[in-house]
C-alpha cells in the first residue's frame, strides 16, 4: 500500500450468499468491529440485501456496493438490473468483470467495458476485476492477459473518470481456492496494471488509482499481501462472510 498517494480499500465480495436477514446479522457484527478503520471498508452484496445493507450501514463508515450492473439504462432486458437503479437506490460502488460472470454468464471484455461505461455514467464507482486463469499464467501471458483485460475494460474512460475506478487483480486461480498468490506474485502484477495505466493516462493518474488483489485473501495473509507497494487493499470473498475475518483484514490494512 502506499497511502500517502492513494486510498487503501478493502472490499466485502458476498457473491450469491446471505438472505436479506442474514445480511442484516452480518453487517450488524461487521460494523462496530471496523468502525476506527483507517481505509475504506465497502461490503459487496446481492441485488435483495441491497436496502438492508444500506440501512444496517446507516451512519457507519461501511459503504455498499453491488455486484454487477447492465449497461443499458432500462428496458426489455428480463432478470437485470441497470447502474440507474442501483445509484436511485443509493449504492455507490458496483463490483464489475468478476471472473466468475466471465466464466458462467459469457462475461467479455468488450461487456465488461460497456457495464464500466454505464457504472461511470450513473455515477458509481467501479471496481474493476481482471486476472489470469492458470492456464495463462502457465503459458507465461499473465501480463498480457491483465493489460488487454484492463485496456479494453477501460476504453472511452477519461482521466478524470479515473478516480471513480478502482482495480482488483484477482488471479483465478486463486479465487475461493486457497491457493493464494504470495505477496511478490501479487505485486508484480499490480505493478503492471499500474504501468499499464500510466501508459493509457499519465503516470501521475496511475499513482492515484487504488489496485486491490483479490483470491483467498484472510485475515493470516493480508498483511504481507497489503506491505507491498502496489496492493493497496483487497476483495474479499470467503473471509468476507466471517466478520471476525473481515475485520481482521481491515485491520491490517489500516496500519
Ligand atoms: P475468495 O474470493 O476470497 O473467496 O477467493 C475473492 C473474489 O472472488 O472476489
Amino acid at each position: 500500500m502506499n497511502k500517502a498517494v492513494r486510498k487503501a480499500i478493502i472490499a466485502g465480495n458476498w457473491k450469491m450468499n446471505k438472505t436479506p436477514n442474514e445480511a442484516k446479522e452480518l453487517l450488524t457484527q461487521i460494523t462496530p468491529l471496523v468502525k476506527d478503520a483507517d481505509c475504506d471498508v465497502i461490503a459487496c452484496v446481492p441485488y435483495v440485501d441491497l436496502q438492508t445493507a444500506l440501512d444496517a450501514t446507516q451512519g457507519t463508515n461501511v459503504k455498499i456496493g453491488a455486484e454487477n450492473c447492465h449497461w443499458e439504462k432500462s428496458g426489455a432486458f428480463t432478470g437485470e438490473i441497470s447502474a440507474e437503479m442501483l445509484k436511485a437506490m443509493g449504492i455507490e460502488y458496483v463490483i464489475i468483470g468478476h471472473s466468475e460472470r466471465r466464466q458462467y454468464f459469457g462475461e467479455t471484455d468488450v461487456t465488461v467495458n460497456k457495464r464500466v461505461r454505464a457504472a461511470l455514467d450513473a455515477g458509481l464507482t467501479v471496481i474493476l476485476c481482471v486476472g489470469e486463469l492458470l492456464s495463462e499464467r502457465e503459458q507465461g501471458i499473465t501480463a498480457e492477459t491483465v493489460s488487454l483485460q484492463t485496456k479494453v475494460a477501460l476504453q472511452g474512460v477519461s482521466a478524470e473518470e479515473l478516480s471513480k475506478i478502482v482495480i482488483a487483480y484477482e488471479p483465478v486461480w486463486a479465487i475461493g481456492t486457497g491457493l493464494t498468490a504470495t505477496a511478490d506474485q501479487a505485486e508484480e502484477v499490480c505493478a503492471i496494471i499500474r504501468n499499464v495505466l500510466a501508459d493509457l493516462y499519465c503516470e501521475k493518474c496511475a499513482q492515484a488509482v487504488t489496485i486491490q488483489y483479490g483470491g483467498s485473501m484472510n485475515d493470516a495473509n493480508a498483511a504481507e499481501l497489503l506491505s507491498k507497494e502496489n496492493v493497496d487493499g483487497g476483495l474479499i470473498g470467503g473471509a468476507s462472510l466471517v466478520a471476525e475475518k473481515f475485520a481482521a483484514i481491515v485491520k491490517a490494512a489500516s496500519v
